[in-house]
């Protein structure tokens, strides 16, 4: 697959077929992601895979709290700064309100709203969790090799015909997350990554979210005056 390919067909994908990702796939996927780039080289990431009995065990760890604790354990770092300015607080308002539209769920309907953001700690029905950790001691620096380090497991992803819901929502959950997954005290879990094969029919994957037109983000400048 064209690397273009790869970058145009990924989206966050909600809704996951139970058809099973084999480990050797998980591992190459994994191994060819470590060729991402970091600063220095220092590779910040650390990954827990799990699948099958495994992954179940934790998501059955948080499903009967999940209800009564909608923001679980608290989260261990801020996904958002508050207040979020413009113009991220309406891109962040407009993504939730087409997934919202998607599934047919009202704006005021909040359990509803509540019932779709606990389809997170199910990874969506993803048969594998890739969970994403990183030494406390790094900055934000490393944090950003994380980044990349993830948009590489999810065009990887791609090549294999799979997809990927990366989920910054399991921070919520890092205790248990963490002890399940006997992660030194020096690890903080940054995210979860669902991978699996999409289930193409199910409506909160019909959609796509939006993007600001490239000159709203970039400018160009001395490309004039070179020789054709
Ligand atoms: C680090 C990171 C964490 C994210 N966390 C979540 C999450 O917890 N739950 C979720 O449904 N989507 C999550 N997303 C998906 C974003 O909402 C999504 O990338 C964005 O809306 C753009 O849509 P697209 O990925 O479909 O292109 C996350 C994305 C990133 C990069």
């Amino acid at each position: 697959m064209d690397v273009r390919d790869a970058v145009a067909s990924r989206y966050s994908c909600r809704a996951f077929l139970p058809t099973p990702v084999p480990l050797p796939t998980v591992r190459d996927i994994l191994d060819r992601a470590a060729r991402a780039p970091s600063g220095g080289n220092l590779q910040p990431w650390r990954v827990d895979a799990l699948a099958g009995p495994r992954l179940e065990a934790l998501k059955s760890l948080i499903r009967p709290r999940h209800g009564a604790l909608p923001h679980g354990e608290g989260a261990e770092y801020a996904a958002y700064p508050s207040p979020l300015n413009e113009p991220y607080r309406t891109r962040r308002f407009a993504v939730g309100a087409a997934l919202h539209h998607a599934v047919g769920i009202a704006r005021m309907d909040r359990p509803a709203r509540l019932a779709q953001f606990a389809r997170n700690f199910e990874l969506f029905g993803a048969p594998v969790g890739l969970f994403v950790s990183v030494d406390r001691s790094l900055g934000p620096p490393q944090w950003a090799d994380l980044g990349a380090f993830i948009q590489t497991v999810m065009l990887l992803a791609r090549a294999y015909g799979l997809h990927t819901c990366p989920q910054e929502a399991w921070t919520l959950w890092h205790r248990t997350v963490s002890e399940f997954l006997k992660l030194p005290e020096t690890h903080m879990l940054f995210c979860a990554i669902a991978l699996g094969h999409a289930d193409e029919a199910a409506p909160v994957n019909s959609w796509r979210s939006e993007r600001e037109p490239l000159d709203g983000f970039a400018s160009f400048s001395g490309f004039e005056d070179l020789p054709p």
